[in-house]
């Protein structure tokens, strides 16, 4: 029998996870069949209790459940407990393991294609919700030389500075965004969800040091304003999120079936088809 996997989320119409997922089974000859659940706000635990019951073997999980992912598991990765979150379900034979393969994502993006070494570089993650918690361990783990959260809300930002300084004290710093006059980094991530609303972070002029590359975690048909801000305000390089997904997904299909996919070949695919711009575009 076909095992079945799905991305659950609401709304869940627009995910390319099925696609990228169909594109992996068959690369790597495995028989899966991998679709979209559009789970009511208030009953994703019905939800996944039913797709167990149907004999799903895993899901994805995106907006708005990945903290109820977590709760509902009966056993967390360090990821996924470092996270506070889960983007990656399997269903065991002894119940829900919820691991987070967003941030591993993300440093395979960024080291991987596009060549971005994080190690003693000086990094600024804007955003202090679920996104940027996702993403804060993996890249220390990465040791930069320093990690400045930046958030609207600097009580936020702290909080999630000192869930991080558990053993890495020495790396993070926080502030609000006019607290950062006067700072360069080499790497600037906007995990805010600020894009969906056309927004872009208030951010200073002058952020950027040579050679910087500004990452927006989302991503769109075309640039999204943090991009075009950025392109705009002196970063070298820009990239969307794009090729975070694709490397999330992978790292997925690793835990499920115990094969990683090889990821370029796809996210060029979409690339291709749905976006326009290369990654880590050099602006004019
Ligand atoms: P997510 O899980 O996507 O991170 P979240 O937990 O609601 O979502 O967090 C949203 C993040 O985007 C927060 O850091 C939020 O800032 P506040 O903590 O001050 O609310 C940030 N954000 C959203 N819209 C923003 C905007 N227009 N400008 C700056 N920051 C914004």
């Amino acid at each position: 029998m076909t095992d079945r996997y799905a991305v659950i989320g609401n709304p869940v119409a627009h995910s390319k996870s099925p696609q990228i997922h169909a594109a992996f089974a068959a690369a790597t000859g495995q028989d899966l069949d991998y679709g979209r659940v559009l789970s009511p706000l208030d009953g994703f635990a019905a939800t996944v209790a039913s797709m167990a019951a149907e004999g799903y073997r895993g899901a994805n999980v995106t907006v708005p459940f990945k903290e109820d992912a977590l709760r509902l598991a009966a056993t967390l990765s360090p990821r996924a407990r470092a996270a506070g979150a889960s983007n990656c379900l399997r269903f065991d034979p002894d119940g829900l393991f919820a691991d987070n393969t967003d941030g591993v994502g993300l440093v395979a993006d960024l080291t991987r294609n596009l060549g971005f070494a994080l190690k003693g570089r000086k990094l600024l993650l804007v955003g202090a919700g679920g996104a940027a918690r996702g993403v804060l361990q993996p890249l220390l783990d990465e040791a930069p030389a320093e990690l400045v959260i930046a958030n609207r809300t600097v009580d936020k930002a702290r909080a999630l500075a000192a869930l991080a300084r558990k053993g890495r004290g020495q790396l993070v710093a926080v502030c609000g965004f006019a607290g950062l006059n006067g700072e360069r980094f080499d790497l600037v991530i906007n995990a805010t969800s600020a894009s969906l609303a056309g927004e872009v972070p208030p951010l200073p002029a002058g952020l950027f040091a040579p050679e910087s590359l500004a990452y927006d975690m989302m991503y769109g048909d075309s640039a999204t304003p943090f991009m075009r801000w950025a392109g705009g305000a002196g970063a070298e390089y820009v990239s969307d999120g794009l090729g975070m997904l694709v490397e999330q997904a992978a790292e997925a299909f690793l835990l499920w079936r115990g094969v990683r996919p090889e990821t370029a070949p796809v996210l060029q695919a979409l690339r291709s088809k749905a976006l326009p711009g290369k990654p880590a575009q050099p602006k004019q």
